[in-house]
């Protein structure tokens, strides 16, 4: 089905779902990243899912992405999804989809509910025709509806019987669940909503995809994978020490010019953290 190399991220989730582990899904930008979270997985034996977000497709080009992730893949012996992060619009998936992601998010959450559940069907329906999986994401909008007041933290998480129903009546593979987490680092310690995490996962039957998973402690990772969880997604903590790593290299020695002498130890740094990732996600030694 997948000629292309990559793996659909339905097929890894089913075996997370089976192993009750979860697979982590790295955000890519250039090819120092792509490789660092490659070696990692092979490293590790693990399944990985590459994730490109409209960013990054800027940024790069989506030529430029999905030949890259192309080459890493078939680089390495374990399953590789490519996947779509946060899509905007029912177009970029189409255009993720043509270009040979494996797997696409679309991202209505900031929609009312029946407009996210129609737009994630028509991208689930299209999707699936070529046998590519869709994650879709589910949030509740803030602000006052008859009398019912919706705080700003209320605003951001999902509500379960809503998600029920969005996963229903759009027939998705993934669903992205707000519980407490967020993009980004966390000011002081992050809390998560386990008991709606639980009552999320009472009422629906596929994989839970947990966004922001920079910076939350491992108890809480260990948990949520206990609970359903069953996709990761890590951005900023990769960031961070790739970048940190170049910069400290820059500091040492200002008069280094070699973009190898500061990219490849920051590449080195970040696959650490990417085995790091996995080994706590329980995904090391799956594939
Ligand atoms: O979709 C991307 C992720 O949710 C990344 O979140 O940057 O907090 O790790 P993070
Ligand atoms: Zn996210």
């Amino acid at each position: 089905m997948f000629p292309l190399a990559f793996v659909p991220a339905h097929e890894l989730m089913a075996d997370a779902e089976r192993g009750n582990y979860a697979v982590g899904a790295f955000n890519v930008n250039n090819m120092e990243i792509l490789q660092a979270i490659v070696a990692a997985a092979k490293e590790e034996r693990s399944p990985v899912i590459l994730q490109a977000s409209q960013g990054a497709i800027k940024y790069a080009g989506i030529n430029y992405i999905t030949a890259l992730a192309r080459v890493a893949a078939s680089e390495v012996d374990v399953p590789v999804a490519l996947h779509l992060d946060h899509g905007p619009s029912f177009e970029q998936a189409m255009e993720c989809i043509r270009h040979g992601f494996s797997s696409v998010m679309y991202d209505g959450s900031h929609l009312p509910l029946e407009e996210n559940i129609a737009i994630t069907r028509q991208v689930v329906e299209a999707a699936h025709a070529v046998g590519v999986s869709v994650e879709g994401e589910i949030g509740r909008l803030v602000g006052i509806e008859d009398n019912i007041q919706v705080s700003e933290l209320e605003g951001a998480l999902t509500d379960p019987d809503e998600a029920k129903k969005f996963v229903e009546e759009t027939g998705i593979d993934m669903v992205a669940v707000a519980i407490g987490s967020r993009h980004g680092f966390y000011k002081g310690e992050p809390k998560l909503d386990f008991d709606r995490l639980e009552a999320i996962r009472e009422r629906v039957n596929v994989p839970i995809v947990l966004h922001g998973g920079s910076g939350i402690p491992e108890s809480h990772i260990r948990r949520a994978i206990e609970l359903g969880v069953r996709k990761i997604n890590i951005d900023t903590e990769l960031r961070d020490v790739f970048v940190r790593t170049a910069r400290g290299i820059m500091d040492e020695k200002p008069d280094e010019i070699d973009p190898r002498k500061i990219l490849g130890p920051a590449r080195e740094q970040m696959k650490e953290k990417v085995k790091e990732k996995m080994r706590l996600f329980g995904s090391s030694g799956r594939a």
